[in-house]
């Protein structure tokens, strides 16, 4: 007998170009799983929308993420891939949840606080709510795993209280998601501050891999990343975060270990070392921009494939919860 494969779901905000933190703490995960779990990977345009975007400018970032899925090693013959706005499901069943969401419970969530703080004139429901169609998009596919990162853990752990509160209020109705933690989670961070993420959104460039940067590009960023003062090359993520964050891309692109990157430089200095990560990351980026490139010049094929994707992911929701 066949038996049935996980559902995994997860998804990116197209708020911005992807850009190597995507593809090391998400997308490269993800391309592991896709053989062993039923994959449901979309872009959260939804999402992108609870800040004020340029039309445009929000449709080609749309694009860019679904084609920067596949040129990471995304299957669309394995997975399902799709445009979160293109399945109506998700919002419907968010209206449900969000009858089930307390106030309190929202309005405690880290991120809501986070953003409609630092900018109060743009703040609006959609934010409010954001974490209720987060959690509507993984239900309504009664996803068993959901890969997110450190920052999205909290909206998950809403998801399950939902999905709890709902199945205890009807009928068992929902699967209750795990969340899933990559065996190799690596953090990157800005090239120009250590101590922040590396964002899409950062305002300064040269803080940021983006996935479609020329070599060029990558060689300059990495050359010009903020490290610290010191001299050998040895990973101590407190006390040299900018060393230790180099040595974790040329961890991810040559895939030696941090004892290993310490003896290759033993002897030599920042310099050098920045200039074989400098290397690496072109070596493992590259093709990944050659293959987006070519799907990004045929829009035609990319649209088709996401229309697949939508019907696919449109049959499958359960969505007659109420009655
Ligand atoms: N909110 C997530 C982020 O910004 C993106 C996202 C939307 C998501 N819906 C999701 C991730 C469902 C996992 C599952 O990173």
């Amino acid at each position: 007998m066949e038996t049935k494969k996980p559902v995994i779901l997860s998804g990116i905000t197209p708020s911005n170009k992807l850009m190597i933190g995507h593809y090391i703490g998400a997308i490269r995960n993800w391309v592991a799983l896709q053989n062993e779990y039923e994959c449901f990977f979309m872009v959260a345009d939804l999402h992108a929308i609870t800040v004020r975007q340029n039309p445009a400018e929000l449709r080609r970032h749309t694009l860019d993420i679904a084609a920067g899925y596949i040129a990471c090693g995304i299957d669309p013959e394995k997975c399902v891939l799709f445009i979160q706005s293109h399945v109506p499901e998700h919002t419907q069943l968010t209206w449900a949840l969000t009858c089930f969401t307390g106030m309190g419970e929202a309005s405690k969530m880290t991120q809501y606080k986070d953003k409609s703080q630092k900018n109060s004139e743009s703040n609006n429901v959609g934010i409010f709510a954001y974490p209720i169609l987060m959690a509507a998009d993984i239900l309504v596919y009664q996803a068993d795993l959901v890969p997110v990162g450190d920052d999205q853990k909290q909206h998950l752990e809403l998801t399950r209280n939902l999905a709890e509160r709902f199945n205890f209020h009807y009928s068992p109705t929902f699967t209750v998601p795990e969340p899933f933690i990559p065996p190799t989670g690596a953090r990157i961070m800005s090239l120009q501050d250590p101590m922040k993420k590396m964002s899409k959104s950062d305002e300064n460039e040269k803080a940021t891999l983006f996935l479609d940067d020329s070599d060029d590009a990558i060689r300059s960023k990495i050359k010009r990343a903020v490290t610290d003062s010191g001299t050998d090359i040895r990973f101590d993520e407190k006390n040299r975060p900018g060393l230790s964050n180099l040595m974790t891309l040329y961890h991810t692109a040559t895939g030696r270990t941090f004892a290993e990157i310490e003896k290759e430089f033993i002897g030599l200095g920042y310099g050098e070392f920045k200039e074989a990560v400098g290397e690496a990351m072109v070596g493992l980026m590259r093709p990944i921009r050659e293959r987006f490139i070519e799907l990004r010049s045929d829009p035609t094929m990319l649209h088709d494939l996401l229309a697949k994707g939508a019907f696919i992911s449109h049959i499958t929701p359960c969505t007659n919860i109420l009655c």
